[in-house]
């Protein structure tokens, strides 16, 4: 009888160990896909990703991703000017997938209430393709060590949030 309950035991603890690294393998997995389409290392997507930008973003985030002047003050109409995206901003405290939806959705959708964003959602001018492509320029200008941090935000989820 007791033998009975220790194979119960052990059958059950065998079973909850096979679902949790099925569990840690599809996250792995998942998130491992998210990052080969952002991938700084690919310079054809990169490149594709830095015509992207100079043609929808640039025009406020600065051709060399230097972003607006006084960044960090409201401007007038209650909006803020565009953050820099090199190591001067604070894009690289987000994760792959927070990025993506601020560039999909725009600001507005990602804002809390009485925040009034400047940023505008590319939902119907930009393809999914096409934000991973600038989300891997974007990145390929990045020092080894702010490309870390980012890796890590988006592992765990993003480590900041400025709202
Ligand atoms: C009309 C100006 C404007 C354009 C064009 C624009 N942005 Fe922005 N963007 C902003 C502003 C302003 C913010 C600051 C936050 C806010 O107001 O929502 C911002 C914030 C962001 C953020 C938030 C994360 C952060 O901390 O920096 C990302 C990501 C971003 N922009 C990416 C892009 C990309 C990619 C494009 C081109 C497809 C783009 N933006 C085009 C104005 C712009």
């Amino acid at each position: 009888m007791a033998q009975d309950k220790l194979y119960r035991n052990l059958a059950l603890g065998f079973a909850a160990y096979i679902v949790i690294a099925g569990l840690a393998g599809i996250f792995l997995l998942v998130s491992g896909k998210i990052t080969a389409r952002t991938d700084p290392n690919d310079t054809e997507l990169v490149a594709r990703g830095q015509t992207l930008h100079l043609r929808h973003c640039a025009k406020c985030h600065g051709e060399n991703l230097e972003g607006e002047p006084n960044w960090e003050t409201k401007k007038a109409d209650g909006t803020y000017p565009a953050p820099p995206q090199d190591r001067n901003g604070h894009i690289w405290e987000h994760s792959d997938r927070e990025l993506f939806d601020y560039v999909r959705w725009g600001g507005q959708a990602n804002a809390p209430r009485g925040f009034k964003s400047g940023m505008p959602g590319y939902e119907k001018k930009l393809s999914k393709d096409e934000i991973w492509a600038i989300l891997a320029y974007i990145k390929s200008r990045w020092p080894d060590d702010i490309r870390k941090r980012q890796a890590l935000a988006s592992f765990v989820g993003g480590i900041h949030s400025h709202y």
